[in-house]
């Protein structure tokens, strides 16, 4: 057995042997929208360091729990927090948590993150729906052979759940990730605006793109936490971005709570 197949091995194995259920969904949340997992009946908690293969985010916003709930009588499992690529992380590290889900028997994963605004139609605050992605840090990272496209049926179930949330602006649009740690220049916004994005940020990208090699349908949802370089003369920091998630905390809640009773329908 290769050394990857051991460390999938010894993860999974320790999950099941420690009730994490039959997870059909599986959740990925961004910078300050974590918590929304405490609205609901926890029936597992496990932190990151006990898991064989598992890292510890080191970012603030980002827990380092592997949780699990049930909704409508399907097990959903939440990743609260996640890793980055500037945290220096290799990237199948970033992606293993992926591998896991999907040996547990994940068949559908929403993962969202914290971005900023690239076009000018977008406000503070406001979500947008993945309708595709620019991975622009190292053109994706990723060997995966056939990067598949965002969900169509979980997209129209995100815009569904959105338009019963007062208060909830959803677009739909481009995603680009760049490596960071910094954010871009006003000059590298409008390269990306260019390139037909509609929001920076510094994930997901690699994990979706492992979903979708591994088959998983997977939807996108990105909070604008702030508008980027130049597109507004506000000044960047990580602190607005965790000061706009928890604004719209209670929205994102709502949003969350429509869309699985969508999602686990059928
Ligand atoms: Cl403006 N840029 C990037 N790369 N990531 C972000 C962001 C901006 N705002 C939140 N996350």
């Amino acid at each position: 057995m290769s050394p990857m197949t051991d460390k999938l091995t010894a993860a999974v194995e320790y999950l099941e042997s420690n009730n994490i259920g039959s997870p059909k969904i599986g959740l990925i949340l961004g910078s300050g929208m974590g918590n929304t997992v405490d609205n609901y009946p926890v029936l597992q908690s496990i932190g990151y360091e006990q898991i064989p293969g598992f890292k510890q985010p080191t970012v603030a916003g980002h827990q380092g729990q592997l949780k699990m709930t049930n909704h409508y009588g399907v097990d959903v499992i939440w990743m609260q927090g996640r890793l980055h690529y500037y945290e220096g992380h290799s990237v199948e590290d970033m992606v293993f948590p992926i591998r896991v889900m999907k040996e547990l028997g994940v068949q559908k994963l929403l993962i969202t993150n914290a971005a900023g605004g690239v076009s000018t139609y977008f406000h503070e605050g406001d979500f947008m729906v993945l309708d595709g992605h620019l991975g622009l840090a190292n053109m994706t990272f990723s060997s995966a052979a056939a990067p598949g496209s965002y969900c169509p049926q979980m997209r129209t179930n995100a815009m569904e759940a959105a338009s019963n949330v007062p208060n909830l602006t959803m677009h739909a649009g481009v995603y680009a990730m760049v490596s960071g740690p910094s954010y871009e220049t006003p000059a590298e916004v409008k390269m990306l605006r260019t390139l037909g994005a509609d929001a920076v940020g510094m994930s997901t990208v690699p994990e979706v793109l492992t979903a979708q090699q591994l088959g998983m349908k997977v939807l996108g949802i990105s909070c604008i936490t702030n508008m980027a370089s130049g597109i507004t003369n506000a000044p960047l920091s990580h602190e607005e971005v965790m000061e706009t998630s928890s604004r719209v905390k209670a929205d994102f809640a709502d949003w969350l709570d429509r869309w699985l009773a969508l999602e686990t329908k059928g």
